[in-house]
């Protein structure tokens, strides 16, 4: 036994938080000792290999199993005539009802290209495959129609995780006494979130235990929805995650955890089931297309009197989901008439779903920009006009905000970037063959916290352990917490080992929303202060340790209702070859208001990284979606094209204080904002070196020629 050193007696250290800390499992990664769920040894593993269709849309007629079952290795052919059933009548996350598409072999019905129609099992992956390969599936093909065009007369509100519509004010009437009026469509492409870990699960039951190891943004989150899918106490259901490769919206319960979980049913052994990059494109999920109408209005002084943002968005036709582009406009900018509608298109198409900064990624981009056409209409810069606009409640909610440091965000951010010396015409600027020009854009992302429950235990040696069902999907959760537990128990870092993705832990947030890190760090905080308490000098520790478990809930719950996100003022630098059109970003700078920073050297790489994806989005992504087969042309990362090495310049990431009052820790939220408002600054740079709008993404040369 020994006595516990923690706690006001002692000298506390520095604190941690704020100090920047490489990752605590970052030897393990690079050393390759860190294992992910596709690479966990399992004794008597048999491995999956999922069968898509090869029509969008129709009836599955016949599956010719008997061949392939005679193949080497083969184990078992699942489809909709002999797999386990499930049941989707339940309430998931953010309490709508689940994606059907993760309930695999229902039906004969397919829905889109590459829907699972089956599951073939075998001894090793390369038998799977083959025999996949191999096995003859017929259809009675229908017609289908894959075609975005936005403005649809199917296109109908959907609510998703906020109201469709909002209304305040007569549109027409502030427009009409509108001085300068800006009325534009954008559009924005298909994009795919593909992480570099593809997808994967292995699951076996363990007396009468099921188990599955998986990639997941939260294992908590897994076990729900199998437990409801296969209609089991979610106590007898466990998921691990420990390392995770990526998620960004996309890692949540897809068609290849069910398909384990079914196979491992009925083989009553170990299943894996991995998804190939070109799977990922049809089952990952995606950023749905989006059409987007803004109409500004604004006196002279560029006060704004009208403001409209409407977008349309596609889904398919087993589910709604919403990609709500036209939320960010209710927390920007206020306007006497102020209208917002997200609207859905359902198409013979795989369901989107959540990728990073949904909504706000989109929506920002043609709100941003059209607020910069505002601008220039108005002839006033840029910054000014926002700052002119803003609001000093949520224009819609009449809420109050719970922190909006933009104005200090565009502030330090035009003084670091040389904002003042800007000549606003545009066109002027050249170096050689280059077009030069810069531009802005304001960021928002929501700053929330769920309930999570956490355990700190003290034990014998002088360490402590934390143990919370987290998800580091990269972004370096396991070390954040790291630190907020020293913090919390007035201990170096070195003294605390931080365990997480594992749902036996308890109930947690998920990896999602921005909301993982502040979530978790409140229930890491409270546990471990309350132990901190408990310890005074000369308690004893048992072998066993002392431990105290946290809940968040209530606390949570006693929030007041207010207006709650990061902020943050994006700017860029381009340079435009008019002969070739090719537009590169020379350099970027977003200077972010979004709560306590945990971990500087982590948190820069999540802005950084957010930051580059914008540049990828304004410049390079694009899904091209075949009209005639329904599916993605060139679905793998040669032909869906991202932003390399080589189109990235430097691009700097910082922060002014703005720690959340209201969060033990002072933290808001990072994970998303990044993306946010980036593209916008880009396509308003691109205008300044050319003199030309850009209102479809992504600009590509031709478009630029
Ligand atoms: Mo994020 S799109 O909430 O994983």
């Amino acid at each position: 036994m020994t006595t516990a050193t923690t706690g006001t007696r002692t000298a506390a250290p520095a604190p941690s938080v704020g100090t920047a800390h490489t990752r605590v499992e970052g030897r393990d990664k690079v050393t390759g000792a860190a294992r992910y769920a596709g690479e966990i040894p399992f004794a008597d593993l048999a491995h999956g290999w999922l069968v898509l269709s090869t029509i969008a849309r129709g009836r599955i007629s016949a599956i010719e199993t008997e061949a392939v079952l005679a193949m080497p290795g083969v184990l078992a052919v699942l489809d909709h005539r002999n797999a386990p059933r499930v049941s989707t009548d339940y309430v998931g996350l953010l309490g709508i009802p689940p994606d059907p598409t993760c309930a695999v072999f229902q039906h004969d019905r397919v829905p889109h290209l590459g829907w699972p129609v089956a599951l073939v099992v075998a001894e090793t992956s390369e038998q799977a495959r083959e025999a996949a390969e191999a096995l003859l599936v017929h259809y009675e093909q229908q017609p289908h129609d894959v075609e975005f065009t936005g403005e649809h007369p199917d296109a109908h509100p959907v609510d998703g995780h906020m109201p469709a519509v909002t209304e305040k004010g007569d549109l027409d009437a502030e427009l009409a006494a509108s001085d300068a009026v800006v009325d534009e469509e954008y559009t924005t492409p298909e994009e795919h979130h593909n992480p570099m870990e593809p997808h994967a699960a292995t699951a076996h039951w363990d007396g009468g235990r099921l188990e599955v190891v998986d990639s997941n943004q939260g294992a908590t989150w897994v076990i729900g929805e199998l437990a409801n899918l296969f209609s089991l106490d979610p106590a007898s259901v466990r998921v691990r995650s420990e390392h995770v490769g990526g998620g960004f919206g996309s890692k949540g319960v897809r068609a290849h955890q069910v398909a384990a979980v079914m196979a491992a049913t009925v083989l009553q052994r170990p299943v894996r089931v991995v998804l190939t990059r070109r799977q990922m494109f049809s089952l990952a999920g995606y950023r749905s297309p989006t059409t987007q109408h803004v109409r500004l209005g604004a006196d002279a002084d560029g006060r704004l009197r009208a403001l409209e943002h409407r977008s349309v968005s596609l889904t398919s036709t087993v589910h709604e989901f919403v990609e709500p582009s036209a939320g960010v406009a209710r927390v920007m900018y206020d306007a006497d008439a102020h209208h917002t509608a997200n609207r859905v298109v359902p198409l013979d198409v795989p369901t989107p779903t959540f990728m990073r900064a949904p909504g706000e990624a989109p929506g920002s981009f043609a709100l941003e920009a059209a607020l910069d056409e505002l601008a220039e209409k108005c002839g006033i810069d840029p910054i000014e006009l926002r700052l002119r606009n803003e609001p000093d409640r949520g224009p819609v909610s009449g809420l109050p905000f719970a922190g909006r440091n933009l104005a200090a965000c565009f502030e330090e951010g035009a003084r670091r970037f040389g904002w003042a010396d800007r000549d606003p015409r545009p066109g002027l600027r050249r170096e050689g063959r280059w077009l030069l020009g810069t531009g802005t854009a304001a960021a928002s992302f929501p700053a929330g916290a769920a309930p999570s429950t956490a355990t700190v235990t003290a034990h014998p040696d002088g360490t402590f352990g934390v143990r919370i069902a987290a998800a580091d999907i990269g972004t370096g959760a396991r070390t954040a917490l790291t630190l907020v537990a020293a913090d919390a128990l007035g201990v170096p870092p070195e003294r605390v080992r931080v365990r997480i993705g594992d749902s036996d832990f308890g109930p947690a947030m998920i990896a999602g929303g921005s909301m993982g890190t502040r979530s978790w760090a409140w229930a890491v905080t409270a546990a471990a202060g309350e132990l901190r308490d408990r310890l005074v000098l000369g308690t004893d520790i048992p072998p066993e340790g002392i431990t105290v478990r946290s809940d968040t809930t209530a606390a949570i719950g006693a929030l007041a209702p207010a207006e709650r996100h990061s902020f943050g003022a994006q700017f860029a630098e381009v340079a435009v070859d008019p002969a070739t059109g090719e537009v590169r970003v020379r350099r970027m700078l977003g200077m972010f208001a979004a709560g306590r920073i945990v971990n500087p050297l982590t948190a820069r790489n999540q802005f950084v990284g957010g930051m580059i994806w914008g540049i990828s989005m304004a410049l390079h992504e694009e899904a091209v979606r075949d009209r005639a087969s329904g599916g993605v042309v060139g679905a793998d990362l040669a032909g869906y094209h991202v932003a390399t090495n080589a189109d990235v310049p430097r691009v700097e990431a910082d922060w002014i204080e703005d720690p959340d009052p209201n969060d033990p820790v002072g933290i808001k939220g990072i994970g998303e904002i990044g993306i946010v408002g980036a593209a916008a600054a880009i396509a308003n740079a691109v205008w300044h070196a050319t003199g030309t709008r850009h209102r479809n993404l992504p600009i590509r040369p031709d478009r630029v020629l």
